[in-house]
């Protein structure tokens, strides 16, 4: 997924002519990749073009003035924004169609950001100019996109502003919580603010980009220690950086209503052995299908213990379960008659199930 990259070709008669190599715009964070080589080419080109129109003393030439990009820009909401409300005229890569034109080198792209800000806020969208105004950012987000996707060579601060990292949907925040509250909150503090021992989360410095970015730093530098205690086994890194983002950096994440809640029965629970050991140490009490009344009762809500993390409803088994023997369902038996509970009574609190 790229954003549309200018790569000049040629040296036309006044001005400076790109081709567009397209693709549908999407990530705004990948094509801020590309652009600084890009950009890099770019201003080589321009260079030759800029001494070859002095030979010719036909250029106008080019400002050399680049609009700042603000940190407060958030390019993500900005591409989001641009798709609705301007592609349908300026084309989904800025190329223009008969109904608006180019926004690659346009007038207004070549100026300062407020000029470019100031112009979209009081004309665009065309003929309902109050539908993209600063109210909700709309006007400064697009601005930074246009000259981030569309000019990046007359733009600076792109790698400044913000761009939502994007949890994705195979991501467990409810496991991704536990395995906080274990392994990272004892130097990062519950609520993510911090402690001596480790730093504030709620301002983390690698959250402010991609998610890939905050799993990695996760997954090799982090506990300290003992990296390898928050690696890939059991998706501790995608799981802690999913729960980082969505609770503590909810205003520059996206996805995280598409994350899991639910628990995760382990591949090892034994869903036979669970019914059979559920059958002679528990049905009594709960009820062959779980529905006892009152606090026995151990479907949906009324079983507090199965919200959580699959871990929550192993321990209370192992340490409570059977009240007047807890001994007598610990290790093994724990988390199969958790998995017999999870995948026969709750099957939408789970996921893992066997089928
Ligand atoms: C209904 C079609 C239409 C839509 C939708 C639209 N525009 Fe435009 N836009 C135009 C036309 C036509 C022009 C040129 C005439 C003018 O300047 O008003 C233009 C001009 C511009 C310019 C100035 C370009 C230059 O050459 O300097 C910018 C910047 C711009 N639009 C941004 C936006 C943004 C941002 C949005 C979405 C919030 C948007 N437009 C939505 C039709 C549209
Ligand atoms: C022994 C204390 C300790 C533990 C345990 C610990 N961290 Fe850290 N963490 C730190 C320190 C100190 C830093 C700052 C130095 C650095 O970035 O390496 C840090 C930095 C981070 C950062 C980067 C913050 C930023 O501003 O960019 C993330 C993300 C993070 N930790 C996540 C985790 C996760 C997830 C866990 C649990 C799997 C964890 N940490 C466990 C001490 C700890
Ligand atoms: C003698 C009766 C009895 C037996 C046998 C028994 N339980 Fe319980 N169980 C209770 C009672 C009473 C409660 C409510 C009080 C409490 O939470 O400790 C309870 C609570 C629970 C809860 C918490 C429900 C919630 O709302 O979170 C779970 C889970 C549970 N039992 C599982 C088991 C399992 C698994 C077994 C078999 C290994 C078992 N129990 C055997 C009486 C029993």
């Amino acid at each position: 997924m790229n954003i549309p990259v200018n790569v000049p070709v040629n040296v036309p008669v006044n001005t400076r002519v790109n081709t567009p190599v397209n693709e549908p715009v999407n990530d705004p964070r990948s094509g801020l990749r590309l652009a600084a080589p890009v950009a890099a080419l770019f201003a080589l080109a321009l260079l030759s073009l800029v001494s070859c129109s002095d030979s010719m003393g036909s250029n106008s030439g080019s400002s050399t003035v680049k609009a700042q990009v603000p940190a407060t820009a958030n390019l993500s909401t900005g591409l989001a924004r641009y798709s609705t409300d301007c592609a349908s005229c300026h084309g989904p890569s800025g190329l223009g169609t008969a109904s608006g034109n180019s926004l690659t080198n346009c007038e207004s792209c070549e100026g300062s950001f407020d000029a470019l800000d100031v112009r979209i806020r009081a004309t665009m969208p065309q003929g309902n100019p109050g539908l993209c105004s600063d109210s909700d950012g709309c006007a400064r987000d697009t601005a930074a996109y246009i000259l981030c996707a569309f000019n990046p060579d007359h733009a600076e601060g792109c790698d400044g502003a913000i761009s939502n990292a994007v949890v994705p949907a195979t991501a467990n925040l409810t496991s991704g919580g536990a395995q906080y509250d274990t392994g990272c909150a004892f130097c990062h503090g519950a609520n993510g603010s911090g402690t001596e021992f480790g730093s504030d989360l709620t301002s983390c410095q690698v959250c402010g980009g991609d998610f890939e970015d905050v799993e990695n730093k996760i997954h090799t530098t982090m506990p300290p220690p003992n990296p390898a205690a928050c690696a890939d086994a059991d998706a501790c890194a995608e799981n802690t950086a999913a729960f980082i983002l969505c609770s503590f950096n909810p205003s520059i994440t996206d996805g995280c209503e598409n994350v899991s809640t639910k628990a995760v029965i382990p591949a090892t629970a034994d869903l036979v052995s669970g019914a059979a050991d559920y059958g002679t140490k528990c049905a009594l009490c709960h009820g062959v299908d779980g529905g006892a009344p009152g606090t026995r009762n151990l479907i949906g809500g009324a079983c507090s213990n199965c919200q959580g993390p699959f871990e929550t409803l192993e321990s209370k088994i192992h340490n409570t379960m059977p009240p007047s023997n807890p001994p007598a369902c610990q290790g093994a038996c724990a988390e199969n008659t958790a998995a017999h509970i999870f995948c026969e009574f709750n099957p939408d609190l789970a996921e893992g199930c066997p089928p």
